[in-house]
């Protein structure tokens, strides 16, 4: 099949590749000139595990370029995967969703097309989006479009870090219109997934258990609402068991046992219920935020969805008390973070915690010094404003440091020579944001080592605090 793409970030670059890969003939298109560049020389714009390799295998079928004229006549599916921002009122930015609908509207050219909301739109959207089209195709070619195309909205549940395996490889696609011919095109386009009849890559092997992946079909209000739901779903699980974290710490029990004591319950399941600093990432907050306004256009309100957000909002203020209480005083002592991005393997820093954390403790005439392994590089374009100092290594950061805190749970930081740095900080004081490193190695070398709902010895509470 023939397929348009706008939008090469996460979600549209990852689908396009998966999609050329499994045989389908892809167009790319992004008004980014320097980034559609950068992908025809093979280069990709974001971080993402083997996606310059899964290009390159995919390179005989996907082009990129910046022309709606070259990429949407003729095509038999057109994702919508374009940026929807929060804006300054809190709701999304739908401003580049508009230009595209409309840039597709003034140019299909083909007996039928399906255009795919695959951005996370609120619900509605594909109506709005189905109405733009409609009257840009009415303005370019002067007669109504006549059954020419569809809208269908086809949800991405990608993580990323692991965008490529979870497109390969899905839980479930959802697929949702209420026109019954989209449905039949975009069976037809994900039959290699649901099949998993493709040849898999050799860096990307199917899970072993893996056979054949459900299909939902369902109308076009429900697919948009399973995004959100899903999403809000998973941010509150995570903010359950910071909650419960709380409380284990007061009365003295460890949060990974809580964890793994109910998550082995299969109506409960063990994943997302790893307590630590609370989510990240451009999807948890902004979904949660426009599932909360959608319910309030409607006089509902969320109070589940809230008490998530507000529980994420305070596992930040934790990690300051936290140190308040290790260090008695934060003003001007050094405190390093080890991690920038929301999460390991990525370069995103959208509502990172690491961000959210630096400016607190700047705010308490703290000197920060950070590092990442990937995403300094983003941090330094996209956050000037924030006062830190970015070192080029973990052990820089530890330098004359008060505190560490992991922020990230690269695995390189697990690895670290952690002897060797706790003989260069000031006081060997380690703040485990994520629960990942070893607790009782880390007690042995001497440090003093800090868990997110986790017990401290007591002889571990009295380290040396130099004033
Ligand atoms: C998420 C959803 O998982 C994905 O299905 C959706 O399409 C987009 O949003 P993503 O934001 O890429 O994906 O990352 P994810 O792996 O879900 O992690 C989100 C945040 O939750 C991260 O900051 C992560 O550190 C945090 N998290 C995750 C926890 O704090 N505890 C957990 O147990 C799991």
């Amino acid at each position: 099949m023939r397929i348009a793409i706008i939008g090469t970030g996460y979600v549209g670059l990852t689908t396009g590749v998966c999609l050329a890969y499994v045989g389908h003939e892809v167009q790319c298109l992004d008004t980014d000139t320097a980034k559609i560049a950068a992908l025809k020389s093979g280069r990709t714009p974001i971080y993402e595990p083997f996606l310059e390799e899964l290009l390159a295998d995919a390179a005989p079928r996907i082009r990129f370029t910046t022309s709606y004229e070259e990429a949407i006549p003729g095509a038999d599916v057109v994702f919508i995967a374009v940026g929807t921002p929060p804006s300054p009122g809190g709701g999304p930015d739908l401003q580049y969703l508009r230009l595209a609908s409309q840039s597709i509207g003034a140019h299909l050219d083909h007996e039928f097309t399906v255009v795919v909301n695959k951005s996370t739109v609120p619900i509605g959207s594909g109506n709005w989006v189905d109405s733009l089209i409609r009257e840009a195709y009415e303005t370019a070619k002067g007669k109504r479009p006549a059954g020419c195309f569809s809208v269908a909205s086809n949800p991405e549940f990608l993580r990323e870090g692991s965008g490529l395996h979870d497109s390969l490889y899905p839980d479930r696609v959802v697929v949702g219109s209420d026109d019954p011919k989209s449905l039949d095109t975009l069976y037809a386009l994900y039959r290699p997934m649901l099949d998993q009849s493709f040849t898999a890559p050799t860096y990307l092997p199917r899970p072993e258990a893996l056979a054949a992946v459900p299909l939902i079909a369902t109308d076009l209000a429900s697919a948009e609402l399973i995004k959100y739901a899903a999403n809000a779903f998973l941010a509150l699980k995570i903010s359950y068991i910071n909650e419960i974290s709380q409380l284990a710490e007061r009365v003295g029990a460890d949060i990974a046992q809580v964890a793994k004591g109910i998550g082995l319950d299969a109506r409960i399941g063990m994943r997302f219920l790893h307590a630590g600093i609370g989510w990240g990432g451009s999807c948890f907050g902004k979904d949660t935020a426009a599932l909360v306004s959608t319910a309030a256009e409607y006089s509902l309100d969320m109070p589940i969805v809230k008490a998530a957000r507000e529980v994420n909002r305070r596992q930040r203020d934790v990690v300051v008390e936290k140190l308040l209480s290790a260090l008695r005083i934060l003003k001007g002592r050094t405190i390093g973070l080890l991690g920038l991005a929301f999460k390991p393997n990525t370069d995103d820093l959208r509502e990172a915690p690491a961000i959210e954390i630096a400016k607190k403790l700047i705010e308490r005439g703290c000197k920060v010094r950070v590092h990442d392994p990937v995403a300094m590089e983003r941090f330094r374009r996209e956050y000037p404003g924030i006062d830190v100092i970015l070192c080029d290594s973990p052990e820089k950061v530890a330098e004359n440091a008060d505190a560490v805190v992991l922020v990230t749970e690269w695995p390189q930081y697990s690895d670290l020579d952690w002897e060797a740095i706790a003989k260069t900080m000031r006081t060997p004081i380690l703040l485990d944001g994520r629960n990942v490193l070893d607790a009782a190695r880390l007690r042995g070398i001497g440090f003093r080592y800090i868990g997110m709902g986790t017990v401290e010895p007591a002889a571990h509470l009295d380290v040396l605090v130099k004033a």
